[in-house]
């Protein structure tokens, strides 16, 4: 069934749902390209359920416990690691001194299995963390192991989803293509579209809670996400704010009144309706706040996407007639 067609084989790392795989399996459906994914892995239990009961694979565990030489050879790594390492790499140097941190074990299996490209996601806080210091550490970590590397901060807004997230994401190359970066791909869709017709009791906040909600604000919008800040305030779009793993549970209500539900907040992370989300709303919720936005991580992987499936001369000649026509 694939014969002829190019295999691309990737390594999900920090694999949570599988965001990255549904960006990337939607990505080369649209090319003539078979991606085969190697090795996943991820240390949370209730995720590797659903990243199996959605791939038929169980990621493997603890990162940190697996060699770098057992892991297959691919052509393409993703990590969406998460901020803990930036937390402590703070004054490190070099790929012997951020040992012990998350980063590390991204750098040792690129360093060991020398992949073509990486695309790694993280907070947009990693950008300004220590004045800069910290993602100057990782970037040039990642240049000493051969790669040309390039990052953005992506508002999932700009790539069609009725979520503001923005997160920073790293690329690197070991080839001497012409990586760009999508440009925004504008409206996003509606909230009609991704709000649920038929939604349960136990999502509505109490009484007490929409009657506050009410009091203090008046929306410009139907339907709107309300969101309340830290300090109590209310302001509500045609959006959400970002979905957080670990927020307040009325932090963001539909029209004052009551939570998204699990589907919902798949929706606005750009999950498609065939994925089976958990039978656990505490954990669907957290694990929807720590995924990707998918359709922004797509639009990236679209753009790379040509370059890894190539030979190195194909791709030189492709970066030559992209920058003589100028569409990259
Ligand atoms: C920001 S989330 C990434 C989510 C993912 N991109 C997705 O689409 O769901 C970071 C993930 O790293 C995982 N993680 C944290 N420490 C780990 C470790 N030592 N080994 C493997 N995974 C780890 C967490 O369980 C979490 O799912």
């Amino acid at each position: 069934m694939y014969e002829g067609r190019e295999r691309i084989r990737y390594i999900d790392l920090f694999c949570g749902i599988g965001g990255f795989r549904v960006a990337f399996e939607e990505a080369c459906s649209e090319s003539d390209v078979v991606p085969v994914c190697v090795m996943s892995s991820d240390i949370d239990e209730f995720c590797k359920d659903s990243y199996e009961l959605n791939f038929g694979e169980r990621p493997k565990g603890d990162i940190t416990k697996i060699d770098e030489m057992d892991v297959p050879d691919h052509d393409i790594l993703f990590a969406g690691f998460p901020c803990q390492p930036f937390s402590i790499i703070g004054n490190m140097q070099g790929l012997n001194d951020i040992r012990g941190t998350l980063f590390f074990d991204i750098a040792r299996i690129l360093e060991a299995k020398k992949p073509k490209a990486f695309v790694l996601e993280n907070v947009k806080q990693l950008v300004g963390h220590d004045k800069g210091n910290t993602l100057k550490i990782i970037l040039q970590t990642l240049k000493d192991l051969g790669y040309t590397v390039q990052y953005k901060v992506l508002n999932a807004l700009d790539f069609g989803l009725p979520q503001k997230r923005e997160r920073v994401v790293i690329v690197g190359h070991r080839d001497p293509i012409l990586f760009t970066f999508p440009s925004p791909i504008k409206p996003f869709r509606p909230l009609t579209e991704i709000l649920e017709q038929e939604v349960g009791e136990k999502h509505f906040a109490s009484d007490y809670i929409r009657e506050k909600r009410k009091e203090s604000h008046k929306s410009a919008f139907n339907p709107s996400i309300w969101h309340e800040n830290k300090s109590g305030n209310i302001c509500s779009y045609p959006y959400s704010c970002a979905l957080r793993a670990g927020a307040s549970y009325n932090y963001l209500l539909v029209n004052g009144e009551r939570r998204l539900t699990p589907r919902e907040m798949f929706r606005l992370q750009g999950f498609p309706d065939w994925y089976q989300i958990i039978e656990n709303d505490g954990q669907a919720r957290k694990q929807a706040g720590n995924s990707i936005p998918v359709s922004m991580i797509k639009a990236v992987l679209q753009k790379l996407l040509p370059y890894v499936a190539l030979s190195l001369d194909e791709a030189v000649l492709l970066r030559d007639v992209e920058i003589q026509y100028n569409i990259a």
